[in-house]
């Protein structure tokens, strides 16, 4: 019933530190994304190419994606929202990239500056541009379990996005709780919306853990046949325009739930403990990993 084998997107070094006040250093950045190389994850999202003046934190995008050790089986896929976004990600040596589009107009609003419809001709071209240039692109539907701004988002409407997406070229579409405020009852009837339009097997879920629902919710998207999860180490993150947004699920309570069910990932958890105690140094804060505090305490 559950996959054998689970992918997991290490979304840590984008996600988890985009919503960081402190900026952090450029040479941290690199040394966390080069332990996570290490640590058998084969996809590890690196930064964003996004305005400085909307994330200041990702500023330092080109030095981050010129500065890691790339490791030969792992792919690091960047944010493009726009064409000048993919263009820079290239130049930079980007050879995989996201857009990220939202299920809910307000949402599109104060994330990208710009209206759901005005997003998709954005991202076409830059899909279309990816293609000729053999570079994968991966879509993002945020806003699909909740929105801060407009509440409860339909099912339908997260489906229509997620089909546009996945019509246009994008290989995998990600499906954000931005916020974590989904359960299992609103997981199901999403997935189940968004299923009549996309094969499972083209469906990733990125829960943030805000409301504490994120591996339940993760479980019943297992069980209804989605096989990629998005997450980031020591359960960092939030999105800087989704107020009250916590963190990411913790990758390191993902793969400790996943190897419990005798679910392969590949990934080794002891060593995505210690990339996760590493930045946690870096930031002075505690981890958000129940597993890594557990299996820390002596
Ligand atoms: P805009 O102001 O509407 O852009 O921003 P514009 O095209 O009108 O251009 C205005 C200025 O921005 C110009 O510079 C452009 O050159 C520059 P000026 O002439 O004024 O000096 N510009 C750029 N600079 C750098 N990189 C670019 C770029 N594009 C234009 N790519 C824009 C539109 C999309 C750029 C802006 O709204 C933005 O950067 N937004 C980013 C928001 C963001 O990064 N949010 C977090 C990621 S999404 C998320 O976390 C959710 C997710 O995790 C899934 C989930 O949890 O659900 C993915
Ligand atoms: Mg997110």
């Amino acid at each position: 019933e559950y996959p054998d084998f689970v992918k997991i997107v290490e979304v840590g070094p984008r996600d988890g530190l985009q919503n960081e006040k402190e900026i952090v250093p450029t040479g941290v950045k690199i040394q966390l994304i080069d332990m996570l190389s290490g640590t058998g994850l084969t996809v590890i999202e690196a930064t964003s190419f996004v305005s400085s003046k909307w994330v200041p934190q990702m500023a330092d995008h080109t030095d981050v994606l010129k500065g890691i050790q790339r490791a030969p089986h792992v792919r690091y896929p960047v944010l493009t929202p726009n064409m000048q976004g993919f263009q820079d990600a290239v130049a930079a040596g980007a050879t995989e990239v996201a857009v990220f589009g939202s299920a809910s107009e307000t949402f599109s609003k104060k994330n990208i500056n710009c209206s759901i419809d005005e997003s998709m001709l954005r991202f076409q071209e830059v899909i279309n541009t990816a293609k000729v240039q053999q570079i994968p692109v991966r879509g993002y539907v945020s806003c699909a379990l909740g929105c801060p701004h407009e509440g409860q988002i339909e099912p339908s409407k997260v489906a229509q996005v997620a089909k546009r997406l996945y019509e246009m070229g994008c290989y995998e579409i990600s499906l954000g709780d931005t916020i974590g405020v989904g359960t299992p009852g609103s997981m199901v009837k999403m997935l189940q919306s968004v299923m009549r339009e996309v094969p499972s097997s083209a469906l990733a879920v990125h829960c943030h853990d805000t409301y504490g629902q994120a591996l339940a919710n993760i479980l019943i998207a297992l069980q209804m046949g989605v096989c990629v999860v998005d997450s980031a180490v020591a359960g960092l993150g939030g999105c800087p325009y989704a107020q009250g947004s916590s963190g990411n699920v913790s990758t390191e309570d993902v793969l400790y739930m996943l190897h419990g069910m005798g679910i392969e990932t590949g990934v080794n958890l002891p060593k995505v403990i210690e990339a996760g105690e590493f930045i946690c140094n870096h930031l002075c804060r505690k981890t958000n990993s129940k597993v890594a505090q557990a299996l820390n305490r002596t």
